[in-house]
C-alpha cells in the first residue's frame, strides 16, 4: 500500500466526471488500499478516486463505523427531509461550509469483488454518501454550501 497525493481545488481534474469501473482485478484493489490508506492518514472521512488523480468512479468512506468501499455507487433513494451541517473536503484543505444535503440516502454500489450491495447512510454518512458521488461527477461540496463559505 502507498500514500497516494491528494490533488487540490486548482487541478482541473477535481471538474471532470469520472469513468465507470469494469475491471475488478489487482489494480482496483491496489487503488482501494491505497485509497483507504490516504483517506486515513489524512484523517478524512471519505475519498474518491479523482481526489488522487484516478477518472475512475471509486470512493472510500469510514465515518467511524467501519470502512465501506463503493465502486459505481449511486444514489436510489434520499429522503426529502434534509439537514445543514458542516462540511470540507481534503481537497479544499482549510475552507468549510454549511451544506444543505437530504437527512438520509440509500446508495447501490458494488463491491471489490463486482457484487452490487445496498448501504444505508442517516446523517454525517448520509452527507458523505453524497459528497464523495458529486465527486465522481467533478462536482464538488462548495455547490451546496448555503450562506458563506468560510476559512479557518
Ligand atoms: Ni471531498
Amino acid at each position: 500500500m502507498a500514500i497516494r497525493k491528494i490533488r487540490t481545488e486548482e487541478d482541473a481534474i477535481l471538474r471532470k466526471k469520472s469513468r465507470i469501473v469494469e475491471n475488478f482485478d489487482e489494480k482496483l484493489w491496489d487503488l482501494l488500499d491505497d485509497m483507504k490508506e490516504t483517506m486515513y492518514q489524512a484523517e478524512g472521512v471519505g475519498l474518491a478516486a479523482v481526489q488522487v488523480g484516478i477518472l475512475r468512479r471509486v470512493v472510500v468512506i469510514d465515518v467511524g463505523d467501519g470502512l465501506i468501499e463503493l465502486v459505481n455507487p449511486e444514489i436510489v433513494e434520499r429522503s426529502e427531509e434534509v439537514q445543514h451541517e458542516t462540511e470540507g473536503c481534503l481537497s479544499l484543505p482549510g475552507k468549510f461550509g454549511v451544506t444543505e444535503r437530504p437527512k438520509s440516502v440509500i446508495v447501490k454500489a458494488q463491491n471489490r469483488e463486482g457484487k452490487w450491495c445496498l448501504y444505508k447512510g442517516e446523517g454525517l454518512k448520509a452527507r458523505c454518501f453524497c459528497h464523495e458521488i458529486d465527486h465522481l461527477d467533478g462536482i464538488l461540496y462548495t455547490s451546496h454550501v448555503i450562506g458563506e463559505l468560510e476559512s479557518n
